[in-house]
This record gives structure tokens, C-alpha cells and sequence, in this order.
């Protein structure tokens, strides 16, 4: 099998993440990464300075490099990057939620139009490999709601809030420093970031596009002292839950801090690990549990991409095609 060649953007806690994980598979995953892209010179790296460039069209133009693996943080440039990366008939591996709750319906279109496909498991609650899974149930039409915990940073926080009595501050001063916050940590007290989460958990659970601006968002920024005193009192424990569900052939979904019942298995998920529930008709609920940030846990779900780019496996957009009609074929031509 033929070695993918990847173009990395962004060379920040996922992509070193990324590094080590690929590095550590022992050639498990048939890639090697050619060229990382990055933004500020003069830093000291990892790897040696030919690594690296500082001008995207080093990796862009380069007709050997199979895949672009986007890492960074702004969200516009990084769909610029999709764009071009796409019509110069590269495969795109993603895991800039922003990017892709904003611009998903037109990524979609991209991918048909380009014939490559756009994947981005490590996009959506770190190591869980929950849109991989989401596509495999048999009919969408049998899942009535996805809820969990959706952002690492928040529930570490609120896990040393509760159990540890740190403060606020301490305790998102630490979740920084162990790399799970978003460099704009105001994306995850308020909400955001799990919300950008959910918008691409619906599409492939409903099969629906949705932009962002639709779907409420309520930050851990709203609980107050009263709201911790009450939730001590009855046992309860806070966390910030993201939930989408189908009523009367609607669907709905928010971001909201909730008191959580101890006998509830969300109270159990603690610090950075994220969960996601899934409730099924017949399968009825499924919780699937695993880090939702940092460096590994984030990088090895990248990798988990760019593996199933290696055996030209489709599975993002099954979903879609079954409520839309529209067609996708995944077809990363690799030489046998
Ligand atoms: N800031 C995000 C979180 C990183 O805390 O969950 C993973 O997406």
C-alpha cells in the first residue's frame, strides 16, 4: 500500500499530538508527514527546521502531498485552506469545529464537486469515535436524541469546582496549561465550542444542516454560588450538556448548564472526559465515554482519519446521502 503523504496546517497541541501518536504506531498508519505549515518564526519545534515553511502553496502546490491536515485555529483561514487544498485534489483531514459547523452544508458540496473527501472524527469530542459510530446505525429515523458532554475544559473545571472546591479560576487556569481549553477560553465557558460540536453531531444523526446561530448556547459562566449550594444540597452535580432531540418531526438542540442526578452516568464523567448518549428506538440508549481534549487523545482521533483515509473508507456522508438524496463518493485514489 502506497505511504500517504501528509501536509500538515498548524503545528499546535493536536499536531504534535498527531506527531507522537503517528510516530508511536510504528508504521501501524501507512503516512508520513512531508511539510507542516506554521504561522510564527522563531520557535523552537520538535522536529528540524525542514519541516516546516511558512508559506501554504509549499504545501498546496506540492503534487506529492496525498493529504492536508488542517490544525489550526482560525477558522477562516482554515476553510480557505479546505478550499484550496480540495481543488487541488487533495483529501482534507479537519478538526476545526468552527470551521465545520459554520460551513458544513458547503464542504459537503465541495467534496461532490471535487470528488475528495473532508473527514474530521477528531473534530467532535476528542477520542470517542462518535461520527464513525453515528453512521453505522441503520436508520436515522430510530434515533430520537444525542445529548452529553461535549466539551473537555468545562467539565474539568466544573469537576474541580465540585469534588476539589478550587476555584474558578484555578481550575481553568489549569485546563489551559494541560492544553484542553480552546486559545479563546471564553469558547468554552460560554458554551460555544460545544455547540459547534453538536451542529455537526446533528448532521450526521439527523441528517440535517444547521448553522450554528440556531442552536441555543448557555455557558458555565451562568452558575452562580446559589446554584452550587443548591446542587451540594441535593446531591446533584452540574454539568454542561449538549442535547439535540426530534419532536413532532422538529429537531432541537441547546447547550446549557443542567443539575445532574449522582444516579445519572453523566454525573460519573469526570475532568476532561467527554460522553455522548445516544437513544434508539429498539437499540434504546448506548453512552459512549472517552477524553474529549488533549494532545493524544485529540491527535490518535486525527490519526483515526487519516488510517481510514489509507483504506479509502467513507463514512461521513452516508447519512446525508440517505436524507438527502444527494450523492457523495469518497474516492481517494490510491495506489494499490
Ligand atoms: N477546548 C476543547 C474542549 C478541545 O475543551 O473540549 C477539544 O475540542
Amino acid at each position: 500500500r502506497k505511504k500517504l503523504k501528509l501536509g500538515l496546517f498548524g503545528f499546535g497541541c493536536v499536531g504534535q499530538g498527531l506527531y507522537h501518536v503517528l510516530h508511536e504506531t510504528h508504521g501501524g498508519v501507512q503516512a508520513e508527514i512531508k511539510k507542516i505549515c506554521v504561522k510564527t518564526r522563531n520557535k523552537e519545534r520538535i522536529l528540524p527546521d525542514h519541516f516546516f515553511t511558512f508559506d501554504r502553496a509549499e504545501i498546496l502546490n506540492d503534487p506529492e502531498i496525498d493529504v492536508v491536515v488542517e490544525l489550526i485555529d482560525d477558522a477562516s483561514v482554515a476553510y480557505e485552506v479546505l478550499k484550496t487544498a480540495l481543488a487541488h485534489g487533495k483529501a482534507v483531514v479537519t478538526a476545526n469545529k468552527k470551521m465545520l459547523a459554520e460551513h458544513l452544508e458547503e464542504i459537503y458540496h465541495l467534496q461532490k464537486k471535487y470528488n475528495k473527501p473532508v473527514i474530521y472524527e477528531g473534530a467532535v469530542c476528542g477520542s470517542i469515535p462518535i461520527l464513525r459510530n453515528l453512521e453505522e446505525y441503520y436508520d436515522n429515523d430510530l434515533i430520537s436524541s444525542i445529548d452529553g458532554i461535549f466539551n473537555g475544559s468545562t467539565n474539568f473545571i466544573l469537576t474541580k469546582v465540585f469534588e476539589e472546591k478550587k476555584s474558578y479560576a484555578e481550575a481553568l487556569k489549569t485546563a489551559q496549561e494541560l492544553g484542553f481549553a480552546e486559545s479563546d477560553p471564553s469558547l468554552d465557558v460560554k458554551g460555544f465550542d460545544p455547540k459547534f460540536k453538536l451542529v455537526i453531531a446533528i448532521a450526521h444523526t439527523f441528517g440535517l444542516f444547521v448553522k450554528p446561530e440556531n442552536v441555543i448556547n448557555i455557558g458555565i459562566d451562568h452558575i452562580s454560588d446559589l446554584d452550587l449550594k443548591f446542587a451540594r444540597e441535593k446531591g446533584y452535580t452540574i454539568k454542561l450538556i449538549a442535547r439535540a432531540f426530534k419532536q413532532n418531526g422538529n429537531i432541537y438542540g441547546f447547550v446549557a448548564p443542567q443539575f445532574v442526578d449522582t444516579h445519572n452516568p453523566l454525573a460519573s464523567v469526570r475532568n476532561e472526559y467527554n460522553a455522548v448518549q445516544v437513544q434508539g428506538a429498539f437499540a434504546e440508549k448506548q453512552l459512549f465515554i472517552g477524553k474529549g481534549a488533549g494532545s493524544y487523545p485529540t491527535g490518535s482521533a486525527v490519526l483515526s482519519d487519516i488510517s481510514a483515509l489509507s483504506y479509502d473508507y467513507s463514512y461521513e456522508y452516508k447519512k446525508l446521502h440517505q436524507e438527502t438524496g444527494l450523492t457523495f463518493s469518497n474516492n481517494l485514489l490510491l495506489d494499490a
